[in-house]
């Protein structure tokens, strides 16, 4: 595969930073992560991991991927660093990019993760905001590859809230062309301004569909996709979001409707029985464990790239 220059030292703060041909790099080196005996090397090199959220798999996946890159990683967390103590993000970003070679953030504010970026004299990337969750979708596009290995056959539906994890899709699907759809109550819509840059990429504008009409988004489609009604942040709004979604579960009777091929994927973690049935996790069609290994190898690709 050729080179790709145009990464080497750059944020990566939204599915949209990427370009189509961009994204197609990074999961075909993130496949040869995977399957073939790669020689990447990025020996002492830093990442410094900034989680103002609770992390599992992208935080080990992240100090993993480092690992075998032959780096290493310093977890900076908010409670035993200054930052919990509330040093401006303009001065930790100085002084941490100044020690690491690349920083991944998880916060809040998507606005805080830019403002990291500002001031970082070292690539930053997105580990999650409540905006978008960019390295996760990359995952899950590797993860419908291995699948169906043509991305023009795809259908996903999204079925649930219009958050981080639903966004980076509609983003990374609009720059791939899929036909993505996401099925969520009345008031759970994706952000106005990431469905507004989605159209914008799409060539076709009939590409991406916002319902609240779970049937219709899921007749015809191979990906199945949910993540938790309430996400990191929200604990307040459990009770009521829990009411809103009554009906939106992916169980076996929604998957029946779906296509015979159809994939079920979820980021985890999840909340079993509400946003989907411990049944649909477990069955022969759920790729949720695939989906998460391959955090690892997109991580692994993508900070090859960015530190090369
Ligand atoms: N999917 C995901 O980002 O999981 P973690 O919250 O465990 O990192
Ligand atoms: N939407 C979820 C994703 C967790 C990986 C959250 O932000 O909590």
């Amino acid at each position: 595969m050729i080179k790709l220059d145009n990464l080497v030292n750059k944020d990566f703060l939204s599915s949209s930073d990427l370009s189509t041909q961009e994204i197609k790099y990074i999961l075909e080196l993130a496949e040869n992560f995977k399957n073939k005996d790669l020689n990447f090397l990025n020996s002492n090199k830093v990442l410094g991991l900034i989680f103002d959220k609770s992390s599992t798999r992208t935080r080990v996946s992240f100090q993993v991927a480092m690992s075998r890159l032959g780096g290493t990683t310093i977890d900076l967390n908010p409670s035993t660093s200054q930052i919990g103590r509330g040093e401006p993000i303009k001065d930790t970003a100085r002084v941490l990019s100044s020690y690491c070679d690349v920083i991944a953030v998880r916060t809040f504010n998507h606005s805080d993760l830019e403002e990291y970026a500002k001031w970082s004299t070292k690539p930053v990337i997105n580990a999650l905001t409540d905006l978008e969750h960019p390295c996760q979708a990359l995952a899950d596009f590797l993860t419908i590859k291995e699948e169906f290995h043509d991305f023009k056959k795809v259908v996903l539906t999204f079925i649930g809230d219009g958050n981080n994890v639903a966004n980076s899709l509609i983003l990374c699907g609009a720059l791939l062309g899929i036909e993505v759809r996401i099925a969520c109550p009345k008031g759970y819509e994706p952000n106005s301004s990431i469905v507004k840059k989605a159209y914008e990429i799409y060539q076709n504008e009939n590409l991406l569909k916002i319902t609240d009409d779970i049937s219709s988004a899921i007749s015809g489609a191979n990906v199945l996709y949910t993540d938790v009604w309430s996400s990191m942040g929200e604990e307040n709004k459990k009770k009521e979001k829990d009411k809103d979604f009554k009906g939106f579960t992916i169980d076996s009777k929604l998957v029946s409707q779906a296509k015979s091929d159809a994939i079920i994927l979820h980021c985890l973690p999840a909340y079993r029985s509400k946003e989907i049935t411990d049944e649909v996790i477990e069955c022969e069609k759920s790729r949720i464990f695939e989906q998460a290994e391959n955090r690892l190898h997109v991580q692994q690709a993508l900070l090859s790239t960015i530190l090369s």
